[in-house]
C-alpha cells in the first residue's frame, strides 16, 4: 500500500488538465439514478480540483456495452446530476475519442469539469489497448484513479493509461477504501463471520475458498444459495441458478472442513410466483416448480442474527434477496440494521461492500453505521482474496 502514489493536497493542479477515472456505474431506471452514492462520494474532490483551477476531465463507464454505443448506457443522466450538484462549470462531451479530442478539450477553461461519454462504448477500452490509452493520456497532464471499485479491471482507462502519463496518482476515495479495508484486515478479531450474497458461485469460489482460512462462519444468502438447495436435493422452481456447480460446492465444503469454517445456507425462504406480488414463507424442502426464491425466511434470519451477535468481525457483500421490492427486502434490511447497531455499540468491526448492498442500505430510511462501507463489489472481493489488482499495481 505504501508504494502506491497517492494524490496529496500539495500536488500542484493550478492550470493543469487532470484526467480522473471515476466509477459512475450507478443503477439507472428510466433515465433516473436510483442510487447516487458513488457520485456523491467524489463530488467534494471534484469541487476542490475545480476550486484550485484545474481543468477536470472525467472518464467513467456505465454498464457493460462491450464496445457498442448503447443509448441506455449513456452517462448523460450522470452529467445532469453533477450539474445540479456542482453547477454550470460541469459539461458533457460526447465527441468521439480520437486524436482530435484534444483540440476540443483545449476550449474548456481551467476550473471546468468535463464528463466524457461512457468509456466502454470503445472496445479498445476493454482490450486495454495501448494506442487508445495514449489518446486518452494526451488529454491530461496528470492522471488520477479514484475508482477503487474498478481496479480489478485491466482496461485502458484504469491500467494502460497510467503507463502513458508521467504523473499518476490514486485519489482520496481510493486511499480511504484501501486504508479502511487494510485496517480492518489487520485489526480483525475472531469470530469472523462473512455474509455473502449475489448470484454466481463461480465468480466467488476463490474468495470463498480464501475466506474459509480466516473466517469461522460463512453464511451464503441470495441467489447463490439456490445452488446449495439443488445440491441438497431440493427443488428451486424458477429461481436463478448457475449451471454445473456441484463440483464447486463440493470444493467449498471440503476446504471449509479442512480449515474448520462453518458454511451455512438458508433453511427457509420467501417465495413468490413473480417479482411483484407478496411472497409466502416456505421451508427449503417445500419449494415447488413454480416458485421463485426471493428472500431468506424468518428462521434463517433468526439464525443469521444470532451469528452476527456472537461475532467480533463481519464482512458482508451481497443482498439476501430481491430487495428492490420491499416485500423481499426484510432479510437484507434486518441484517443491515443488526450489523449497524452492533457497530455503533462498538461490539463489532464491520466491512460492508458492493454496489447492490450499498443501494439496499440506502433504501433503508434509518441512518446506519458501519466501520467501513465500500462502494466496490468485485474489486473489494478480489482485494480480500489477496489478488493483485491491475489498477493498483500500475500506480506503484
Ligand atoms: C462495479 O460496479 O463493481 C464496477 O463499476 C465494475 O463494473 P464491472 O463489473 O462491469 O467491471
Amino acid at each position: 500500500m505504501e508504494k502506491i502514489k497517492f494524490f496529496s493536497k500539495d500536488t500542484d493542479v493550478n492550470e493543469k488538465s487532470i484526467l480522473i477515472r471515476l466509477d459512475f456505474n450507478v443503477p439507472i431506471n428510466k433515465k433516473k439514478i436510483s442510487d447516487t452514492t458513488r457520485i456523491d462520494f467524489v463530488i467534494p474532490f471534484l469541487k476542490s480540483l475545480s476550486d484550485n483551477k484545474a481543468k477536470v476531465i472525467i472518464l467513467s463507464h456505465l454498464g457493460r456495452p462491450n464496445g457498442k454505443k448503447i443509448k441506455e448506457m449513456s452517462l448523460y443522466p450522470i452529467f445532469q446530476y453533477l450539474k445540479k450538484k456542482i453547477g454550470e462549470i460541469v459539461f458533457f462531451l460526447d465527441d468521439e475519442i480520437n486524436v482530435n479530442l484534444k483540440n476540443k478539450i483545449s476550449n474548456f477553461k481551467y476550473g471546468d469539469i468535463v464528463l466524457l461519454e461512457n468509456i466502454r462504448y470503445y472496445k479498445e477500452e476493454i482490450d486495454n489497448n495501448e494506442k487508445f490509452a495514449k489518446v486518452l493520456a494526451s488529454l491530461g497532464d496528470i492522471y488520477i484513479n479514484d475508482a477503487f471499485s474498478c481496479c480489478h479491471r485491466k482496461q485502458a482507462s484504469i491500467h494502460e493509461i497510467a503507463k502513458q502519463i508521467n504523473s499518476c496518482f490514486a485519489g482520496p476515495l481510493l486511499k480511504k477504501e484501501l486504508s479502511s479495508i487494510n485496517m480492518i484486515l489487520e485489526d480483525k478479531k475472531k469470530p469472523i463471520t462473512c455474509i455473502l450474497g449475489g448470484s454466481k458461485i463461480s465468480t466467488k469460489i476463490k474468495i470463498i475458498n480464501n475466506l474459509v482460512k480466516t473466517a469461522q462462519n460463512i453464511c451464503l444468502v441470495g441467489a447463490m444459495a439456490n445452488n446449495f438447495f439443488l445440491y441438497q436435493g431440493h427443488k428451486v422452481g424458477k429461481s436463478l441458478i448457475e449451471k454445473n456447480t456441484k463440483k464447486l460446492i463440493e470444493e467449498i465444503y471440503s476446504n471449509a472442513q479442512e480449515f474448520d469454517c462453518k458454511i451455512s445456507v438458508p433453511i427457509d425462504c420467501i417465495v413468490s410466483k413473480n417479482f411483484t406480488e407478496i411472497g409466502n414463507k416456505k421451508n427449503i424442502d417445500e419449494i415447488d416448480n413454480e416458485d421463485i426464491v426471493l428472500d431468506i425466511g424468518p428462521k434463517t434470519l433468526d439464525n443469521l442474527i444470532k451469528k452476527i451477535e456472537s461475532s467480533k468481525t463481519i464482512l458482508w457483500n451481497g443482498p439476501a434477496g430481491y430487495f428492490e421490492n420491499s416485500h423481499f427486502a426484510e432479510g437484507t434490511n434486518q441484517i443491515a440494521k443488526k450489523i449497524s447497531s452492533l457497530t455503533a455499540q462498538g461490539r463489532i468491526l464491520s466491512v460492508v461492500g458492493g454496489g447492490d448492498t450499498v443501494s439496499a442500505i440506502n433504501n433503508i430510511s434509518q441512518k446506519l453505521k458501519f466501520t467501513h462501507l465500500s462502494t466496490a463489489g468485485g474489486a473489494f472481493l478480489e482485494f480480500l482474496e489477496g489478488k493483485d489488482l491491475p489498477g493498483l499495481d500500475v500506480l506503484k
